[in-house]
């Protein structure tokens, strides 16, 4: 069954346009084993019931989706963005085990592992970051761009 291995064809935004393109790419492909059994190929149909099953695996892609979702409210930065700078710039020291020489825990125990952890601390980054206290002797080279899309952020 395919809603058991692929959970963006119920709880994508556009499940009924994923699922609609499957039951049709389904019919395409069994007209085509109908009309071969009359002695008749038409490799059009498994053709075309190929491109809609990847049309359906586009549609429901995370990265289309992403774009589809993205901050619908404004035009700031979205968590998503911030998330990544966070990650290339600060979790070399802040995870639960450091990858930065010398330090062996996180530093004043500030983890940021995971976007919840990340949108749970949105307060204390953007301070941090504005007076540019972290990163640390700025040792991961953040860029000031980087540090005007954390201030923007949530805006
Ligand atoms: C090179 C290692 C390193 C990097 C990279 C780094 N930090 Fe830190 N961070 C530290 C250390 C060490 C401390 C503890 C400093 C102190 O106690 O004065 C700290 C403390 C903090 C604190 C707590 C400050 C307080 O006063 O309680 C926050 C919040 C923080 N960092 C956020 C960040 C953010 C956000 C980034 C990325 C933009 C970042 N850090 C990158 C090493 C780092």
């Amino acid at each position: 069954m395919i809603s058991n291995h692929h959970s963006f064809a119920y709880s994508h935004d556009l499940a009924w346009v994923i699922m609609s393109l499957f039951i049709f790419a389904g019919a395409l492909i069994r007209q085509f084993f109908v009309l071969i059994h009359s002695g008749n190929i038409k490799p059009a149909y498994p053709v075309a019931g190929v491109v809609l099953i990847a049309l359906a695996f586009w549609i429901g892609s995370p990265a289309s989706s992403s774009a589809l979702n993205r901050d619908s409210a404004d035009d700031g930065p979205g968590l998503e963005e911030v998330h990544a700078i966070v990650v290339t710039r600060c979790v070399a020291c802040h995870a639960s085990q450091p990858t930065q020489p010398g330090f062996s825990a996180p530093p004043a125990g500030v983890v940021y592992e995971n976007p919840e952890q990340v949108v749970r601390q949105r307060a204390r980054i953007q301070q941090v970051v504005a007076s540019g206290y972290m990163p640390l002797g700025n040792m991961t080279g953040m860029t000031d761009e980087e540090r005007a899309v954390i201030a923007a952020w949530g805006e």
